[in-house]
């Protein structure tokens, strides 16, 4: 077999910890880091090499931790430092790696360098947020629109200015522009590499740095009317500007001074052709760029296709791909194709070239939940229309017991109504479970680099049938989805092969002929090893 060195990050899978939700340790209804550290041994036996846990910090939770007071503490309702070295520790000792989520964007309202800035016109943290007198009427500067509802401006009627905010009027933009605040957040990269994290998602990238000029973004014309409010414009001067990657490569060259290889993952919601701006040309940006792309498109064997080999014909040379289903932000995957598709969808994501980004839950195929209104606790929501992010944020269900064994009190969120059916106990015991077929994934792909660092090719796709092959050295895997609810007569893969794995957990250790036709159940994925 050939092995191949390449950085731990290329061939990990990472899982996401919404740290409210994961597991309460100390009986108050809120997840904690040392309800993580108890649930490790569950995260090593799935399978996963790494967890983001998402942020921990000081914060009055206006927007639930992404709302930083204190970049360098835990907040107590997660515990503390020494619980956050603890599960360094936890995780390091079972080969595992931890990624925290770095919010450089803006902070709380309530961090001392806003309190300072806010104080007066004349502090000399003033210019490290971002600040313009009103437009000539009185009103708003510009016409930047926060992504959670409403003007990205807030009137300070003491200094007679606005500061601008992305999201919430608690949570105000940093000036990156300021080069003490880039050295300030340098300084807490350093603090927290310094503790042994190997490394960052950042929480919206794209977003540090504006348009110096204050101009309006344009409308998007492609706007739906069941688009959220912030796609009615073009977020061009307000976000996504090129200079952000001035900013990006300081902070690479942050993380270069540590060894082992720490890795710098972006939030951006982009699509491929956008994306790939930000690994820089040489190579000087993030080294994984969040592809979200597969939340978007319609689920259609031949469009899946069609995206992957644009993202893998568009990728820069020894650029190295990304995939993730779903997050905290964004409906669950088997509430956005159903339960039976969710199943194909972690074989695409598990099989494909490139590092899989795994939400926690959807190896149990969880569903979001539907929250009562009087029950809501997403900011967003409450500032705008809808169910929020709530659905996808509901407490992890453990087992049988009084609140899923999430808490001993009642927690923060309703669980799901799933949770009851789908908890991890009952998974366990289940040969077909979905937990089954993610632990039964992550092992082959752990088993055979083939799966994780070998080089990905089309084979075909049509309205039924998504194929590719996986190569690495003598070995060669054929994987067929079946993205549709009928049975499908397929094509084999085009060389004598024994079906090692199905979706339906049965059924394996086949063999396959180039003369013979596979039948695939409705929506199963097989795995086919080369003989
Ligand atoms: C993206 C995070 O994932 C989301 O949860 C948060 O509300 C915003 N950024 C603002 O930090």
């Amino acid at each position: 077999m050939t092995e191949k060195n390449n950085p731990w990050w290329q061939s990990a899978t990472i899982y996401q910890i919404y740290i409210r939700s994961f597991q309460d340790s100390n009986g108050d209804g809120i997840g904690d880091l040392a309800g993580i550290l108890h649930r490790l041994d569950y995260l090593h036996a799935l399978g996963v090499d790494a967890l983001w846990i998402t942020p921990f910090y000081p914060s009055p939770m206006a927007d639930f931790g992404y709302d930083v007071s204190d970049y360098c503490d835990v907040d107590p309702r997660f515990g503390s430092l020494a619980d956050f070295d603890r599960l360094r520790d936890g995780l390091h000792q079972r080969g595992m790696k931890l990624l925290i989520d770095l919010v450089p964007n803006h902070t709380s309202n309530q961090h001392p360098w806003f309190q300072e800035a806010i104080s007066s016109k004349q502090s000399p943290k003033r210019d490290w947020y971002i600040w313009h007198d009103p437009a000539p009427d009185g009103g708003v500067p510009n016409n930047w629109w926060s992504l959670s509802g409403g003007p990205a401006w807030q009137f300070d009627p003491a200094s007679q200015q606005y500061y601008m905010h992305s999201f919430l009027a608690e949570q105000p933009d940093l000036n990156w522009r300021n080069p003490a605040v880039r050295v300030a957040l340098y300084q807490v990269m350093r603090f927290w590499l310094d503790r042994g994290v190997d490394g960052f998602r950042v929480d919206v990238i794209g977003a540090l740095m504006k348009d110096p000029d204050f101009q309006d973004d344009p409308i998007n014309e492609d706007y739906k009317d069941s688009d959220p409010d912030f796609l009615r414009l073009k977020a061009v001067n307000s976000s996504n500007r090129p200079e952000v990657m001035e900013v990006i490569a300081e902070m690479r060259a942050v993380l270069s001074n540590y060894a082992g290889d720490r890795v710098l993952i972006g939030e951006l919601y982009q699509p491929v052709e956008k994306l790939i701006f930000y690994y820089g040309t040489r190579l000087e940006g993030v080294h994984l760029p969040f592809n979200f792309n597969l939340m978007w498109l319609e689920w259609k064997a031949w469009g899946v296709m069609k995206l992957i080999e644009l993202y893998e014909r568009h990728l820069p040379e020894g650029a190295w791909p990304s995939w993730v289903l779903s997050n905290h932000d964004q409906p669950r995957v088997a509430t956005r194709l159903g339960p039976a598709q969710a199943r194909l969808a972690m074989m695409l994501m598990l099989t494909l070239r490139g590092t899989p980004t795994l939400y926690q839950g959807d190896e149990l195929g969880l569903e979001n939940a539907m929250i009562p209104a009087d029950e809501i606790q997403d900011p967003f929501a409450k500032a705008g229309k809808g169910q929020g992010r709530d659905g996808e944020r509901t407490p992890m269900p453990w087992d049988g017991s009084a609140y899923s064994g999430f808490s001993t009190h009642i927690p923060w969120l309703r669980l799901g109504d799933d949770a009851a059916l789908k908890h991890v106990e009952a998974q366990k015991e289940d040969a077909h479970s979905m937990l089954a077929l993610t632990r039964a994934l992550l092992k082959l792909r752990k088993q055979e680099q083939a799966l994780s660092l070998g080089a990905w090719s089309p084979l075909y796709a049509d309205d039924h049938i998504l194929s590719y092959e996986r190569v690495l050295g003598c070995k060669r895997f054929a994987i067929l989805l079946n993205f549709t609810g009928e049975t499908v007569l397929a094509e084999p893969p085009p060389y004598p092969a024994i079906m090692i794995l199905s979706s339906y957990l049965d059924h394996t250790e086949k063999a396959f002929d180039i003369s013979d036709h596979v039948i695939l159940r409705p929506n199963e994925g097989c795995l086919f090893q080369a003989l």
